[in-house]
Formats: structure tokens, sequence, C-alpha cells
């Protein structure tokens, strides 16, 4: 789909890279060239992400032990990577916090545990990468990963459809305030592509259930579900060097499951107390 130098020369930050969604662009991005840098909590993760890349495309790859949800922490990450590597050419805001819970459970610090990671961390890298780029007269790419329920919201995952919406609202305001320094901020809306941590917190109980992945594949439009490829496919394509005019668009990539069956986890509607207690202690077990 791509020619394999496109990301020749390019420095990517990936967010929460180590695993999931975020490790699926790093993949597609460091197989076309690009030197990519790897920032999470778990340090275990975040090496054996590098040693893949390194081992499979050959790849410059970094690993950095950050939770985003420090301010000044990001700042130096940031600040190291640009003395010790130079600057980075794009970022990809990846890091996600979420659980699935009824919102009149949720305790304040719940509250706070996932708008500090997605809201506010997510703004903190940005904010930070930016300033470099400003200060340095440099372009640069922002690419955020949020999800179809900015469109749709999403019940019994309100803090993360609100962070996620504020991120949506961030691209659009920061497309137009930095595009003409040519940066450029976009985003992809996900539908179901499925992860061991995403899974673990919102579908607990059903996991891998055959019968519940099989009905979902034969809802989707496109009878599948979403895979790692299909994210870096389209991350590859929206911050690739030459993309210079896609600038403030959140492209949704669902195979147009949200425009079929709209708002994901109405079927949570019917769960009882037991259901909830159940989905509260399996996802407080995922690591
Ligand atoms: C209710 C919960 C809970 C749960 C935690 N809490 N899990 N409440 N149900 N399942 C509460 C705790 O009781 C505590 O409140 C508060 O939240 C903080 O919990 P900690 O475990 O101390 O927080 P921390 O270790 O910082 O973990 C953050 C986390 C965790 C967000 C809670 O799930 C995490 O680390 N997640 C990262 C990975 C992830 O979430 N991946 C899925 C992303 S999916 P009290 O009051 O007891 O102190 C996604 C959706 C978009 O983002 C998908 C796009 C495709």
């Amino acid at each position: 789909m791509f020619d394999t130098n496109l990301y020749r020369g390019q420095r990517v930050l990936v967010t929460g890279g180590g695993t999931g969604l975020g490790f699926a662009m790093a993949c597609k991005l460091a197989s076309l060239g690009a030197e990519v840098h790897l920032c999470g909590r778990r340090m275990d993760v975040l090496e054996q992400a590098v040693r893949t890349l390194k081992g499979e495309f050959g790849a410059k790859a970094f690993a950095h032990r950050l939770d985003i949800r420090s301010a000044e922490h990001v700042a130096q990450m940031v600040e190291g990577i640009w003395q010790l590597h130079g600057p980075l050419t794009a970022l990809v805001n990846n890091a996600a916090g979420n659980f699935v819970s009824r919102t009149e459970d949720l305790s304040i610090n719940g509250f706070h545990a996932i708008s500090d990671i997605v809201f506010r961390g997510t703004f903190y890298v940005t904010q930070a990468v930016g300033k470099q780029w400003i200060s340095q007269g440099l372009p640069g790419a922002v690419l955020s990963i949020v999800v179809t329920w900015v469109d749709t919201g999403s019940p019994f995952v309100v803090p993360s459809a609100m962070s996620k919406a504020g991120l949506d609202a961030m691209t659009k305001s920061l497309a137009v305030e930095w595009g003409p320094k040519g940066i450029r901020l976009n985003a992809i809306a996900p539908g179901v592509i499925p992860t061991q941590g995403a899974s673990a917190r919102l579908r607990p109980q059903i996991g891998g259930n055959e019968d519940a992945v099989n009905q979902r594949q034969r809802d989707n439009p496109m009878r599948r579900l979403g895979a790692g490829e299909d994210i870096g496919n389209l991350a590859a394509y929206m911050l690739a060097p030459g993309n210079t005019w896609l600038n403030g668009q959140t492209i949704t990539l669902d195979g147009g499951d949200a425009l079929a069956n709209g708002a994901y986890f109405t079927d949570y509607q019917a769960w009882n107390d037991a259901d909830w207690a159940q989905a509260k202690a399996l996802a407080k077990e995922a690591r």
C-alpha cells in the first residue's frame, strides 16, 4: 500500500505504544522506515515492544517510561528526545484509560483516573511537542486516537466519552491555530478493534467469547471486526510527510459500524447489580 521508505528520516512518538493499537501503529510506521519512540507506564512491556520493532523491521526504536498524567515528566521526556535524538516529526496520541461503569457508581478518583490520562495527559503531550516545534519553526503532525462515541456519546463510559470529545475539539481547534505554523492535527475514531487492554475493561464478561464476537462481526456492514493493520495503514496515510493538506479531520474507521448500529454498550442497560459487580472485579484484574 505504501512506499517502504515513506517514513525514512521521520521520528515519531507513540504514547501508550507498547501494546494494542499503539503498538500496531508503531509497527506500521517502523516498517516504513520511521524511528519510533514509545512511552508508557510499564518498562518491561515497552522494552519487549522495542525488541520486536528492531528484530522484525530493523527499526531504530526507543522506550521511555512515562505516565502522561504528570505534565512535568511529559515535558522532561520530550526535552530528552529532542536533546538525545533530535526533533520529532510526528506525535501519535494513543495512550488512554477506560473501564465500564454505571455513572452513578463511579468514584471521583475513578473519574479522575480516566480523564487525567485521556483529557489532560493528551493535552500535556500535545502542548509539550507543539512548543518545541513552534519555538524551532518546525512543521509537525499530530494524530489523536479518539473513538466513534465522540459523535454518538456512549453510556457506561462517560468519563472516556467526555474526554475523547475534548480531544476531538482540541484537534479541530489547534488545526486552525497551529496550521499556519505547518503543524497539522487529525484524529482517527476507530470502531471495535479487539485488544487485550480494551476487551478486559470494556467487555470483561465477554472477552473473546466466540458467539459474541461472531455476532459483532455479523452486525458490522463489512462482516468483520477491525485489525491492527487497519489502523496502522490509516495512521501511516494521515501522518505521511507529503500529506500536508489533511488538517483538522477526525476519520471514522469502523467498517460502517456506527452508521449501522449507533452507540456502544446500549445492551448493558439490561445488566443487574451482580453483572456490574462482576464487570468491576474482572476489569480491576486486567493488567
Ligand atoms: C470501577 C474502577 C475500576 C473499575 C478502577 N477503578 N477500575 N472503578 N470499575 N473497573 C477506580 C478505582 O477504584 C480508583 O478509585 C480509581 O478508579 C483509580 O484506580 P487505580 O487502579 O488506582 O488507577 P490506575 O492504576 O491509575 O489505573 C488507571 C485505570 C486502568 C484507567 C483505572 O484501567 C488503566 O491503567 N487503564 C489503562 C489501559 C486501558 O484502560 N485500556 C483500555 C483503553 S480503551 P477509588 O475511589 O477506589 O480510589 C479506550 C476506549 C476507547 O480507551 C477505545 C478506542 C478504540
